[in-house]
C-alpha cells in the first residue's frame, strides 16, 4: 500500500498497533538496490508490519548538483517493494511544511569525517530520521552498516532523546568484486566502476596491516596512496576510528572501524570495515 501523508500513515499504524503488531521501518531515499532489499528482508523477518519510506531528503544534500542528480524512479522502487505492508512516499511539502524551522544536531559524532566534508549533511539526515520515527511510531528501524557514521549518529540521538525505538544495524551488501552497494554506483562509467573496487581492497589491506601492528599513520597514508594510484582523483579521508565514538585511534584496544571517502569519475564513494 502506498501512503503519501503523515495522517494516513499514523492511522494505518494505529490500526496495526491495536492488533498488537510490531512495526519495522526501513528509511530510504529510493534508487533501491540489493542492499536496501536486505534491510527489508531483515525487517520482514523481525516485525509483523513493515514500512519502507522513500524520500529524497533535500536537507541532507550540501551540494545542489548532487540532489539534482540523485536517481529517482518511484515506479521501479515500488515494484521492488512488493510484499511490504506500506511504502511511505511523502512530498517535500508534507515533510517540511511552510515555516519548518527545526534541526537536530549531534555534537562531535556529527562533526567528524562526513560531517567535515559535507557540512549540514548529518543535521539534515538526523532531522528527517527523527521525523520518520515519530511519524511512523515504529518499534524497530533498520539501517545499513555501509553508512557507519550515520548509524552511530542515529544510535546516539535515539539514546540521548529516549526515543522508544530499537535500531538494528545490518551488514553492508557488496558486489561480487567487493564494491559496497550504493545508489551512486550506477553513475560510475565502466572504467571507473572497475577501478572503484580499490576502495574495499585498500581498506582490507589497511585492516590487515593494523591488526599486524602497523603504525596507524603509516597504514592510513599507504591506503590513501593506493586509492590515488587506482584512479581516485580526490581522497577526503581514510581514518581508523573507535567504532562507536568515531574518535581517531592510534592503537587497537577497543573495536575500531576503518572508514574512507574518495571520488572517482566525479562520484563520491564511502566505505568502512571493522578492525
Ligand atoms: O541512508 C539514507 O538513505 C538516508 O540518509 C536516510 C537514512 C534514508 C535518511 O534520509
Amino acid at each position: 500500500m502506498i501512503v503519501r501523508t503523515v495522517a494516513d500513515l499514523r492511522a494505518l499504524v494505529a490500526g496495526w498497533k491495536a492488533d498488537g503488531a510490531t512495526v519495522g521501518l526501513v528509511p530510504t531515499m529510493g534508487a533501491l538496490h540489493e542492499g536496501h532489499l536486505s534491510l527489508v528482508d531483515r525487517a520482514r523477518a523481525d516485525c509483523g508490519r513493515v514500512i519502507v519510506s522513500i524520500f529524497v531528503n533535500p536537507k541532507q544534500f550540501n551540494n545542489p548538483e548532487d540532489l539534482e542528480k540523485y536517481p529517482r524512479d518511484e515506479a521501479r522502487d515500488v515494484a521492488l517493494l512488493d510484499g511490504v505492508d506500506a511504502v511511505f512516499l511523502p512530498t517535500v511539502e508534507e515533510m517540511y511544511p511552510a515555516g519548518f524551522a527545526s534541526s537536530l544536531h549531534v555534537d562531535r559524532l556529527g562533526d567528524r569525517l562526513e560531517g567535515t566534508h559535507r557540512p549540514g549533511h548529518f543535521d539534515g539526515m538526523a532531522t528527517v530520521v527523527l521525523k520518520l520515527f515519530t511519524m511512523s511510531q515504529a518499534d524497530v528501524a533498520f539501517f545499513g552498516e555501509k553508512d557507519w557514521q550515520q548509524l552511530q549518529i542515529v544510535r546516539r540521538f535515539v539514546t540521548d532523546l529516549n526515543l522508544p525505538i530499537r535500531i538494528e544495524g545490518c551488514p553492508t551488501m557488496r558486489e561480487a568484486d567487493g564494491l559496497a552497494m550504493s545508489s551512486r554506483n550506477r553513475r560510475l562509467g565502466t572504467g571507473a566502476r572497475a577501478e572503484a573496487v580499490a576502495m574495499h581492497e585498500a581498506l582490507q589491506h589497511a585492516a590487515r596491516a593494523v591488526r599486524q601492528g602497523g603504525e596507524a599513520a603509516t597504514v592510513l597514508h599507504n591506503a590513501t596512496q593506493a586509492l590515488r594510484a587506482a584512479g581516485f582523483a580526490s581522497v577526503d579521508y581514510v581514518e581508523l576510528c573507535d567504532a562507536e565514538t568515531l574518535e581517531p585511534v592510534g592503537t587497537l584496544s577497543r573495536p575500531a572501524r576503518l572508514l574512507a571517502a574518495a571520488s572517482i569519475d566525479g562520484v563520491r564513494l564511502i566505505d568502512n570495515i571493522a578492525v
